[in-house]
């Protein structure tokens, strides 16, 4: 039997990691490699595309190596990728013009205030793409890189340039430059794609002065985007699998049908709940995005998508800038050494609160110290804090899509701390699922490329391959989880 594996390339916002998985989805191998965070101005964030390759195929090339891989067994790769940031390069030279303009990058903020400063076309945009607009999407940071960098509107009119989330980057190099694709999911992340439609919008591309020429083909993200083309990687290996990471991480939850939600607690927090075939649209600052489906779903499907900005942030907060912890880990250990916060609540609002308050301006804080406040106390309410917003998003996207949450299914790095899991299913009362591979996101797109290939046979093959889950209950009563909510609330309140 020759091809026994497929690879999965997570190339995210700190890291690039190439991971090799098995007939059964076990994670037989990664190699991860990190890159440099460019902040040359306070809010600003960029990464060296040539970087992000460097790492991302060196990881790959090292992965290759050690287990002298040939395209005889690698049935397919597929990649998921840190969405919005953005990157143009020259088709001709293979040269970015510029640094890609990361996500979290703020530097557009005054210009989406600017373009989209009246009501009709906020009303616009949320409509035809689901989004709210924001510098954190690619539109605004491609507008950008056109009007800074000497000649490139012009270049990008003439068709010289063009535009790519870090997934079409990777494929268009993988590919030796035949493939200048993206898939949906990225695509519902640029703010100029109709997410009802399925295309590059007309009315968006001319608010954000954005020449067609430059944009990508989108395809759904199980599907053929070419074969690997470059030096020291075999050649012809397909690659049929690319996601955003975080509709990655859903597909790999196995979280295929409505009403299936997800939660990563990572630096940040993202949460995702499917909505089906229906792009609905929220009235709690949500935003609707389009999730990776299987091959053999042909329709559309959609997801609610909120983030908590900060989450395991807060956690590193104690630990680097209090020096109130020396590890992530013990928090643990302090959260259970009491048997509550002792009235304390911390609102991590560092950089404002997302969904659903959505308050840019709000300001974190540390509420119901006494003198027998202890740093275990700090340390729990820093967990607290953590499932306090993810709950609150929770119930806004409940209320949004009409349906109540079963079960919430987790992954992400805090994820792996019981205490959290624990009083994250007191306060939601309802029951989390953490799967023993919390590397969720690298399987999504590993799941993408192997049923696109006919690896898997299917989602029910996928669902059989999941190994026993840990489960945690609400052992918490519902009267006491609605008090310790209501002081959560009245701590926001304080923030807003
Ligand atoms: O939208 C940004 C998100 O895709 C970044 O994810 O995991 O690279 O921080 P991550």
């Amino acid at each position: 039997m020759a091809e026994r594996y497929v690879i999965a390339l997570d190339q995210g916002t700190t890291s690039s990691r190439a991971v090799l998985i098995d007939r059964t989805g076990a994670m037989v191998d990664c190699v991860q490699r990190t890159f440099e965070q460019i902040y040359p101005q306070p809010g600003w964030v960029e990464h060296n595309p040539h970087e992000i390759l460097l790492s991302q195929l060196g990881a790959l090339t090292e992965l290759i190596n050690r287990h002298g891989l040939s395209r005889e067994n690698v049935a397919a790769i597929g990649i998921d990728n840190q969405r919005e940031t953005t990157i143009v390069w020259d088709p001709a030279t293979g040269e970015p013009i510029a640094n890609a303009i990361v996500w979290q990058c703020r530097r557009t903020a005054q210009m989406v205030d600017e373009l989209c400063g009246s009501e009709d076309v906020r009303r616009m945009v949320r409509q035809k793409t689901g989004l709210l607009p924001d510098a954190y999407f690619s539109a605004s940071k491609i507008k950008w890189l056109l009007d800074n960098v000497e000649g490139a509107r012009e270049r990008a009119e003439a068709g010289e340039l063009l535009f790519g989330t870090v997934d079409t980057w990777l494929v268009w190099v993988l590919t030796g430059g035949l493939v200048h694709a993206t898939d949906r999911t990225n695509a519902s992340r640029t703010m100029l794609y109709d997410i009802h439609e399925c295309r590059w919008d007309p009315e968006l591309l001319e608010l954000f002065g954005v020449p067609t020429e430059m944009l990508p083909e989108v395809r759904p993200s199980a599907s053929p985007f070419g074969e690997t083309s470059y030096p020291g990687i075999p050649a012809g290996i397909p690659i049929c699998g690319v996601a955003g990471d975080q509709q990655a991480a859903l597909f790999g939850q196995c979280c295929f049908e409505a009403g299936q939600a997800k939660s990563t607690y990572g630096t940040g927090c993202f949460l995702l709940m499917h909505t089906g075939a229906t792009a609905a649209t929220s009235r709690n600052n949500l935003v609707t995005t389009i999730v990776a489906s299987p091959p053999s779903v042909s329709e559309v499907e959609y997801a609610f998508e909120g983030s908590v900005f900060v989450a395991g942030a807060l956690i590193q907060w104690l630990r680097d800038e209090l020096h109130l912890i020396r590890s992530v880990q013990e928090t643990e250990f302090l959260a259970k050494s009491v048997p509550d916060t002792g009235g304390v609540y911390i609102v991590p609002a560092f950089t404002g609160l997302g969904a659903p308050w959505w308050q840019p301006d709000a300001r974190g804080l540390i509420c119901g110290l006494t003198r027998g406040t202890t740093p275990a106390h700090i340390a729990r309410a820093a967990l607290e804090a953590l499932a306090y917003q993810t709950c609150d998003l929770a119930r806004a996207m409940e209320y949004d899509a009409g349906v109540a949450l079963k079960t919430l299914n987790v992954d992400g790095g805090a994820s792996q701390n019981d205490f959290l899991m624990q009083f994250q299913a007191d306060v939601l009362q309802t029951r989390i699922r953490r799967p023993q591979n919390i590397e969720t996101t690298s399987l999504g797109a590993a799941y993408l490329a192997g049923l696109a290939s006919g690896f898997w046979s299917g989602t029910d093959e996928l669902r059989s391959l999941r190994s026993t889950d840990d489960v945690f209950g609400p052992n918490m009563d519902q009267a006491r989880a609605d008090e310790l909510l209501a002081g959560w609330r009245t701590a926001v309140g304080r923030a807003l």
